[in-house]
């Protein structure tokens, strides 16, 4: 299975999410428009007694898409029923999930711009009227039975909104929300309270230090956490700034948060395209990563750092990015 987020701080990571992974919105920090808008979705629905309208939720990996639908299950009180993209492969997959929901439950389908175009357009009619519509035989004697669904809610969850195709975003009447980055007092506070669940004492200092290079987002951020833990711990030091140092050092990751991955595309724009402009199917290709890796989690960390540019010639990178790097390189 393709996955985007196959890097040192993605996938075997994901194991700990579930542990540290807030259980109420109080402990779910930052996000605060979307925090909002949700608390009057949510709040209005219930009033109503019916489910809340589908919600798209879209952003970078590791910022917390997964644990919002947990959060909006458990304020509805309602049952999740998880699914993702290309988990759905056939249309009959997609009619089992949808037949098995109980009214009031909440379906959420991760990935969800890996549906396939068939599949799509049997849901567009269940998330618009509740209904399912299913061709039984084929050719002549073909006919579509109908059938109705209970009231549910679909949040569908992507790091990829520019592949979903508009008329699936259009559907999502109860609003497209985009995750942001976090910023570096709300990721301090994220590592703090992961902290006391592990049990792992750490001082201000530290916790700062791995604000500033966990790239904004919270899974690094206890990923990151949890290394320094076990650093402290083999050389039975505490958690201060000086290990949390010593441990991202021996991850490869710098100051600016940037690991492997981000030096090399840097790199390789800098040494063999003069620096840019250069296309981004050029940059995968000469560094040997998925362009989908690139542009969705190592570019827009750079933009945002001001290491890289988008041109419409291609990416570019900055007068910043040339100068740490001839000093790194050295
Ligand atoms: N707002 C938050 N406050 C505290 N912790 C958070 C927050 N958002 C995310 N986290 C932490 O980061 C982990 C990753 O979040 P989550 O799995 O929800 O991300 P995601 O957006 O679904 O990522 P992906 O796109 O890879 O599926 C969570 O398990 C949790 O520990
Ligand atoms: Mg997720």
């Amino acid at each position: 299975m393709k996955n985007t987020d196959k890097r040192e701080d993605g996938e075997d990571v994901k194991h700990l999410d579930i542990t540290l992974r807030p259980s109420n919105f109080a402990d779910y920090i930052g996000q605060e428009t979307i925090k909002k808008n949700l608390h009057i979705l949510l709040t209005a629905a219930k009033e109503r007694n019916s489910p809340p309208e589908h919600i798209l939720l879209y952003g970078p990996p590791g910022l917390g898409k997964t644990t919002l639908a947990h959060l909006i299950t458990k304020e509805l009180g309602a049952n999740l029923k998880l699914s993702s993209g290309p988990a759905i492969m056939k249309v009959g997959d997609l009619a089992a999930i949808l037949t098995n929901l109980t009214p009031g439950d909440v379906l959420f389908i991760d990935e969800i711009h890996r549906l396939n175009k068939l599949i799509e357009e049997v849901l567009y009619p269940a998330m618009e009227s509740g209904k399912l519509d299913i061709v039984i035989g084929k050719g002549p004697s073909a006919r579509t039975l109908q059938l109705d669904l209970p009231p549910f809610t679909l949040i569908g969850a992507t790091t990829r909104i520019s592949l979903l195709s508009s008329p699936l975003r259009s559907r999502f009447s109860g609003g497209v929300y985009r995750l942001q980055y976090y910023k570096d007092e709300e990721i301090t506070e994220i590592v703090k309270r992961s902290s006391k669940i592990l049990g792992a004492e750490l001082s201000e200092a530290a916790a700062m230090e791995i604000a500033k290079r966990s790239r904004f987002t919270p899974r690094i951020a206890n990923y990151y956490l949890k290394r320094a833990r076990d650093y402290a711990q083999v050389h039975k030091a505490n958690i201060d700034k000086d290990i949390v140092d010593i441990s991202l050092n021996l991850l490869e990751i710098d100051d600016y948060g940037m690991g492997m991955s981000e030096r090399m595309v840097l790199n390789s724009i800098i040494k063999n395209f003069g620096g840019g402009p250069v296309g981004l199917n050029t940059i995968a290709a000469s560094i040997g990563e998925e362009e989908a890796t690139i542009e969705d989690v190592i570019e827009p960390y750079l933009i945002q750092i001001g290491m890289l540019e988008r041109t419409p010639r291609g990416r570019k990178v900055t007068e910043k990015a040339k100068e740490y790097l001839k000093n790194e390189n050295k």
